[in-house]
């Protein structure tokens, strides 16, 4: 390894904001859970969320945690919620007509907003979108120490980053023409109204909205604050995909925190009396630790395969026990 978790958390202490990513059924709840577990036992007020529209929290922790955050049972300071998508989806449609049925008003086009809503919700990325904005609502909330979100929204992070940069250049052209605009109207006008009487619904939704974005991008590339990890089994698929995710959050700036690894075979539990099909098992995951360990320079942590499923806090503490050195 590396380094391990402790030294990366003791190297950042002002981190607030934790993404674990990879492919699916790695671990990544269950590691995202070890990790919100730790940040609570150092007395930090943590929020645990799951952004999955297949929640799993609430099986982890053997408690209802859906659609507000709650507080973790036996672990002060964990507090657990997973994001109730159908709510928001609800709450974006309607958020999506108002501003459609605004906007067609503001530029004199006789259609009903109705026709364009269906379309715009029907976009296969707009449940995800839905709850990335959820997401940044929680963050912006800012009533947690920490926080922990169960899977990164990979896709839409990139997004998020790539557009903030259009997005910006778009609203300040906006600004200016706009501006122009009624500086014209302001002195054809008999009327005599000072410039600050005109409201502009219009661009101060654009203005509000950009700098909403920006703010969440000076978050999401703030390595002070926030980290990506990304949860790997020692298998060829899985490595791949943490390649390319790694990839592109370099390409776009934001700070990966590291590689774990999950479910390694205790190979002092292996002799030449244990099944074939396990020392196989085993001599693979050593080839894929060299794997890992060639292609991260930051691998640091590696959690055993449980004799059973990792369910309830003392299943949590075990990992957390594992990835996390004992002090
Ligand atoms: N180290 C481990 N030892 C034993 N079982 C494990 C271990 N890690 C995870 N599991 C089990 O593997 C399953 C998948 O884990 P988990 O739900 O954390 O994966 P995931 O990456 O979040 O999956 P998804 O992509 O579906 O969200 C769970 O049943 C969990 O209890
Ligand atoms: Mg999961």
């Amino acid at each position: 390894m590396n380094f391990t978790m402790n030294e990366f958390f003791q190297k950042h202490p002002n981190i607030r904001y934790l993404y674990f990513g990879g492919k699916g059924g790695v671990g990544k709840t269950v590691v995202a859970g070890a990790t919100a577990l730790w940040f609570s036992k150092q007395g930090k007020k943590t929020l645990l969320a799951s952004t999955n529209p297949v929640h799993s929290l609430s099986n982890l922790l053997e408690q209802n945690v859906f659609g507000k955050p709650v507080s973790v049972k036996g672990s002060p300071n964990l507090h657990a919620s997973e994001i109730d998508t159908s709510e928001t989806i609800e709450r974006s449609k309607k958020d999506i007509k108002n501003k459609i049925a605004w906007f067609l008003k503001f530029a004199d086009i006789p259609t009903k907003a109705e026709d364009f809503v269906e379309s715009a919700t029907m976009n296969p990325a707009f449940e995800e979108s839905a709850m990335f904005e959820n997401m940044i609502n929680i963050i912006f909330e800012d009533e947690y120490e920490v926080y922990v979100f169960d899977t990164a929204p990979t896709a839409n992070a990139r997004r998020l980053l790539g557009m903030s940069k259009v997005y910006a250049l778009w609203v300040n052209k906006m600004h200016k023409s706009r501006e122009e605009a009624r500086q014209i109207r302001l002195s054809l006008s008999f009327r005599k109204k000072k410039p600050e009487d005109e409201q502009d619904a219009l661009l101060d939704y654009l203005t509000t909205f950009r700098d909403r974005i920006d703010k969440m991008r000076g978050l999401l590339t703030d390595e002070e604050k926030t980290a990506f990890f990304f949860v790997t089994l020692l298998e060829s698929l899985p490595i791949a995909v943490i390649k390319r995710f790694i990839g592109w959050f370099k390409d776009f700036g934001i700070p990966i925190g590291g590689v774990i690894v999950n479910e390694a075979i205790d190979k002092s539990e292996v002799n030449e009396n244990t099944a074939e099909f396990i020392r196989n098992r085993v001599a693979m995951q050593e080839k894929y630790r060299e794997e890992v360990i060639q292609s991260f320079d930051n691998f640091c942590g590696e959690a055993p395969l449980f004799e059973k499923e990792v369910k309830g806090l003392a299943m949590v503490e075990r990992v957390t026990n594992a990835i996390f050195a004992q002090d």
